[in-house]
């Protein structure tokens, strides 16, 4: 589907050319190596990177492909300034910052839709304008005639891999990234506002790890979720000891980004939806690939933390109930065990796992929560 909608774009484009015959002005473009003297770190970083490529397609398919591929192309032109991603493809074009030695400002924005613009999956068919429409720093939402594929949060993430390229920023535009935070977000010891965006996680210009990720997979997600890490580690819930997993080394790319996928969900075994020549993500990992007795174990998890739970929280509401009643009902150190079994439970609630990250450290933490409940309910009668 996407090959078809790409050759309707080169048929397009070259319309556009025969029919208008303008020869657009791309001379504001320089190249990246224009920017090597004044920026030699960031040259030497992106010329490491994939970006950098050069790129190498068919002869019959190049047009399609520029848009993507290198900078600087236009309508008119046949080759592109750059036969790669460089500078330009993200900063707009170069020549009145390099003339006026950085005085005239070039885009510089964390925005994911910098890298959207290529990193997207869409289904614009020949309506394809936008490609030569976008200029850095629009919104993709903004471009006329830009049909992103639509990705449900809900459902199994996209298994795309005929679909050229893969729909990293669709996916990531349905995912709890890309909705601004309510709480203050330090990355890196900078201060982030919005969306946790591409450039939370990746490197714009070229980095030592894979995937030219800020660090390594495994400790990237780990920078900021404490929450969870603490919970697969189990610590941090009061008057319980340090209880480990045997998933508490797990990666949290292995079960959250299954097939590299950026909604960051999991491919639970029992998803009907996901088809049989998929690995689910807990079979992805263990050497035995039996997605029965993966989905009994993930169900088994989910009900034992289900059964815990709900007691507690039932004797919660009665004492909840009792001190609207009678607010001094309870001794000081009866009230702070209270706040520590309040505190204890947000910390297994919100980790949002439903106790899959560290069973016995949620069961624990509601043991003794169903204990103290006890106690204090006994204590108001
Ligand atoms: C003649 C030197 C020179 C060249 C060549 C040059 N720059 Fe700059 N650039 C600067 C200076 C100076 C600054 C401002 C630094 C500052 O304000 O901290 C700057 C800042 C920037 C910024 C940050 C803008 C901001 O808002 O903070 C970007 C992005 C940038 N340059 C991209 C490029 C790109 C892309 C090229 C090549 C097309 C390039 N530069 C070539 C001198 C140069
Ligand atoms: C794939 C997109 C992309 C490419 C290619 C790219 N940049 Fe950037 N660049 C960004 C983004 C996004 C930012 C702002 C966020 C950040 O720092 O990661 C940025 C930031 C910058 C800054 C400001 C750095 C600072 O610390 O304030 C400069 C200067 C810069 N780029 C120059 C360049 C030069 C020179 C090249 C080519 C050698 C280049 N960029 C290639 C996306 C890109
Ligand atoms: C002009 C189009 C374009 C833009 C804009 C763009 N990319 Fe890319 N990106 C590509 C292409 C094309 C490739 C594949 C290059 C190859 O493999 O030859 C790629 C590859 C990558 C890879 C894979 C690297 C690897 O080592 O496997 C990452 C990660 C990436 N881009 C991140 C980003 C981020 C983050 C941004 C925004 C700051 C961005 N890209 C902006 C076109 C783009
Ligand atoms: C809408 C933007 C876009 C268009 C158009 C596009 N590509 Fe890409 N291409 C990308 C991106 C982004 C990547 C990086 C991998 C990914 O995210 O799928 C990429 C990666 C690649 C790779 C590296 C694949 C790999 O696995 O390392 C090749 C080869 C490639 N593209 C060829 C082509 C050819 C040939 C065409 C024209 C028929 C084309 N692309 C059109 C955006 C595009
Ligand atoms: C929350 C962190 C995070 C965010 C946000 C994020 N990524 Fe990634 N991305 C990753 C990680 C981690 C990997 C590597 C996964 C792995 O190796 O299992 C990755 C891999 C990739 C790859 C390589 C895929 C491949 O098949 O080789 C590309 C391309 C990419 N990301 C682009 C993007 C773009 C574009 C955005 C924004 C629309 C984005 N990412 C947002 C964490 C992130
Ligand atoms: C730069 C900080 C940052 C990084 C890095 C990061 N996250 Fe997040 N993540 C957030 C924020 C902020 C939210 C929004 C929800 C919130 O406020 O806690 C979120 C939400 C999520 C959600 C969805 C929760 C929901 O309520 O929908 C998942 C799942 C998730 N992240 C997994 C990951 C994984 C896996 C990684 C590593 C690839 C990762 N995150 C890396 C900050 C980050
Ligand atoms: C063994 C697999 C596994 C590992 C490892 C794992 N998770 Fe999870 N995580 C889950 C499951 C299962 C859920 C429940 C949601 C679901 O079914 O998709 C979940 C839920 C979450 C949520 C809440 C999502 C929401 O929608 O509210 C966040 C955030 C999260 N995990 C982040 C992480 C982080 C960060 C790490 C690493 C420190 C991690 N997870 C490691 C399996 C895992
Ligand atoms: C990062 C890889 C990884 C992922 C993903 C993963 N596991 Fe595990 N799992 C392990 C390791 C390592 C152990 C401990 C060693 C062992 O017993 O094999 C383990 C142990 C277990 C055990 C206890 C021992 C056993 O085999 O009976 C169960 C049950 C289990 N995992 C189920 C799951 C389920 C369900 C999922 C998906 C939600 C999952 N695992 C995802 C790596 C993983």
């Amino acid at each position: 589907m996407i090959k078809t909608a790409l050759f309707t774009f080169a048929a397009v484009l070259i319309g556009v050319v025969t029919a208008s015959g303008v020869e657009e002005d791309r001379t504001g473009y320089t190249g990246s190596v224009a920017c090597q003297t004044c920026h030699p770190e960031i040259y030497e970083a992106w010329t490491s990177s994939k970006h950098a490529g050069p790129f190498k397609p068919e002869q019959e398919t190049s047009r399609v492909c520029s848009g993507c591929h290198t900078t600087g192309i236009s309508p008119a032109q046949q080759s592109p300034m750059e036969n790669s991603v460089g500078c330009e493809a993200c900063h707009g074009s170069g020549k009145e910052h390099i003339s006026s030695e950085g005085e005239i400002k070039l885009l510089k924005s964390n925005s994911a839709d910098i890298c959207g613009r290529c990193h997207n999956g869409n289904q614009s068919g020949d309506d394809i304008a936008w490609m030569t429409e976008y200029g850095p720093g629009m919104r993709l939402s903004d471009i006329k005639g830009l049909k992103l594929i639509p990705v449900s949060p809900d459902k199994t993430p996209p298994y795309f891999e005929d679909i050229h390229p893969s729909l990293t920023y669709n996916m990531w535009l349905s995912s709890g990234h890309a909705k601004t935070p309510d709480r203050n977000i330090d990355v890196r010891g900078n201060k982030w506002e919005g969306p946790i965006t591409c450039t939370a996680c990746h490197n714009s210009h070229g980095s030592a790890n894979p995937s030219q990720l800020v660090m390594k997979a495994e400790e990237v997600c780990k920078s900021c979720h404490s929450l969870q890490v603490a919970v697969l580690k189990g610590f941090g819930a009061k008057g319980i000891e340090e209880t480990r997993s045997l998933h508490t080394a797990a990666p949290c790319v292995s079960c959250h980004m299954t097939e590299k996928n950026h909604l960051m969900k999991m491919l639970r075994p029992d998803d009907p939806a996901l088809s049989e020549s998929r690995l689910d993500s807990c079979s992805a990992c263990h050497e035995i690939k039996d997605r029965k007795m993966r989905t009994d174990q993930l169900r088994d998890m989910e009900a034992w933390y289900d059964e815990a739970m709900e007691p507690v929280q039932e004797e919660l509401k009665i004492v909840e109930e009792k001190l609207k009643e009678n607010p001094d009902i309870l001794t000081a150190a009866q009230k702070t065990k209270l706040e520590d079994v309040k505190a204890n439970l947000s910390i297994i609630i919100n980790d949002g796992s439903n106790g899959v990250h560290n069973l016995d450290y949620a069961l624990e933490t509601m043991y003794l929560a169903k204990r103290d409940l006890k106690e204090i309910i006994t204590a108001m009668e």
